[in-house]
């Protein structure tokens, strides 16, 4: 049971984000009072977290959730009844259960934090049932399935939103509000990526979703099968926005390029006994994928994959303007004729000149969630969307252009790192859309 001093706090939080969260994004009070009503398709360690969260908010019911693991389902549910809340619904009968789910006449809006196979059909039969998505990130499994999640989004009258919470990071929003302003001039190059250490659990599995019969997960899987960037979108998203991707620009080519693979057999070897199930693991991933991108305003992204090898976590940021430069490992920024000629400054005070309105608001309410409080900020968003019937902030063409990468450049690199031309999934449409994304 949850003790009272949680319960008061969550009880103070809630109240918190009930009255200012529908103001972060925007000053419209065009807002439904009714609640927010929310199906959920996956409660294993991230599903939780975003739960959870969501539970901080008040007007947000949750009447179904689905899993195909029994416990994360009874977790689940029993964290939305400690909340005040009715029990949801249990759907638990196997891996296409979920399409029973969306036969639901009472949800709004279904959350995806499944694994990275079934984000796309997942969202395609939730928007087809006239549902809004909010799906997880990760990678496509072809670009075939990102044409469809279009043409399912543009035949919907529901919305489908990309969880990319990179998008909503303090110092991104802070770089996405200076770039605005032209602080860092014309934009010739970004640099970003997943650079993250996570040898061990991309061996071993994370434990709290579905194991392969030999160990391991979905991770594990798609590192064995794939040899590409399988983990676009948390470094792309941020710099996509910035570069006004699909709202006036769009990326036109790829180009991309693998290391041998050797950390994760190098892991295996120093760690693991010689009779472990993982000796006799093939990993097809090169250990450092770097995809470089042309945009068609004359720019490009630079975005790197290195996830079996040691080393610190980063996303690898950096913006080059004709009038400065940040670089997140640095944490430092160089402008033009402000900084001393050569250095790095500490970005943190650009951080506070330059802070994006949604994060000044935010600071005021307190900053909680997971993430540095990105999570509750893109979750906020999601359910502003819902409330005062907006499109979504990251949409089903930022969704399908992200998540190409991955089979994009696996198609590059079984072509030597040739250019492979970069499906338009807007049709077009990138010409006359204009940015819309944390515009105040
Ligand atoms: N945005 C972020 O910062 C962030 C952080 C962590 C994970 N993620 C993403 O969240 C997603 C889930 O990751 P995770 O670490 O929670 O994995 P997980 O394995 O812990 O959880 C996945 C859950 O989905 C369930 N599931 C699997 N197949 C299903 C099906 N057909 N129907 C219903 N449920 C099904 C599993 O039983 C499990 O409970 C991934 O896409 C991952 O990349 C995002």
């Amino acid at each position: 049971m949850i003790d009272r001093r949680t319960f008061a706090t969550r009880a103070i939080t809630a109240s918190l984000a009930a009255s200012l969260a529908p103001n972060l994004f925007s000053a419209s009070t065009n807002s439904s009072n009714s609640d927010v009503r929310l199906g959920f398709i996956g409660v294993g360690g991230r599903g939780t977290g975003v739960l959870e969260t969501l539970l901080e908010m008040e007007g947000v019911q949750f009447p179904a959730i689905c899993d195909v693991i029994g416990k994360n389902l009874a977790q689940a549910q029993k964290l939305v009844e400690e909340s005040g809340r009715d029990r949801p619904e249990a759907y638990l009968k196997g891996p296409y259960d979920y399409r029973r789910l969306l036969e639901r006449d009472d949800l709004h809006g279904v959350v995806i934090a499944t694994p990275w196979r079934w984000h796309i059909p997942m969202s395609i039969d939730t928007l087809n049932a006239g549902k809004a998505v909010a799906c997880e990130v990760g990678p496509a499994n072809s670009t075939e399935e990102c044409w469809e999640l279009v043409r399912a989004a543009e035949g919907s009258p529901a919305s489908c939103m990309i969880l990319e919470n990179a998008c909503y990071r303090r110092n991104m929003m802070a770089l996405l509000n200076m770039t605005r302003q032209g602080l860092l001039g014309d934009l010739l190059q970004c640099r970003g990526g997943y650079l993250h250490d996570l040898r061990k659990r991309i061996i071993l599995g994370k434990g709290t979703g579905v194991s392969l019969p030999t160990g391991g997960d979905y991770r594990t899987r798609q590192n064995q099968i794939r040899n590409g960037d399988i983990y676009p979108t948390h470094g792309l998203g941020p710099l996509a926005q910035i570069l006004d991707i699909n709202r006036g620009n769009r990326f036109v080519s790829l180009s991309a390029f693998a290391t041998k693979s050797s950390g994760l057999q190098t892991w295996t070897n120093r760690n693991l006994p010689s009779d472990h199930p993982a000796q006799q693991y093939e990993w097809a991933m090169g250990d450092v994928v770097t995809s470089i991108i042309q945009c068609q305003n004359g720019e490009n992204v630079v975005l790197t994959h290195d996830c079996a090898l040691p080393r610190p976590k980063s996303f690898g940021w950096q913006i080059q303007g004709t009038l400065g430069i940040y670089n997140e490992e640095a944490n430092g920024i160089h402008i033009d004729g402000r900084s001393k000629g050569h250095q790095w400054e500490p970005f943190e005070k650009y951080q506070s000149e330059f802070e994006h309105p949604v994060w000044q608001r935010y600071q005021k309410i307190g900053i909680r969630g997971g993430h540095d409080g990105a999570d509750f900020l893109e979750l906020s968003a999601f359910v502003e969307m819902l409330r005062q019937d907006k499109p979504a902030p990251l949409d089903a063409y930022d969704m399908a252009t992200w998540m190409a990468i991955t089979p994009l450049s696996e198609q590059s690199i079984q072509l030597g790192g040739q250019p492979v031309p970069f499906p338009d999934f807007s049709d077009g449409k990138w010409r006359n859309r204009e940015p819309s994304f944390a515009l105040t």
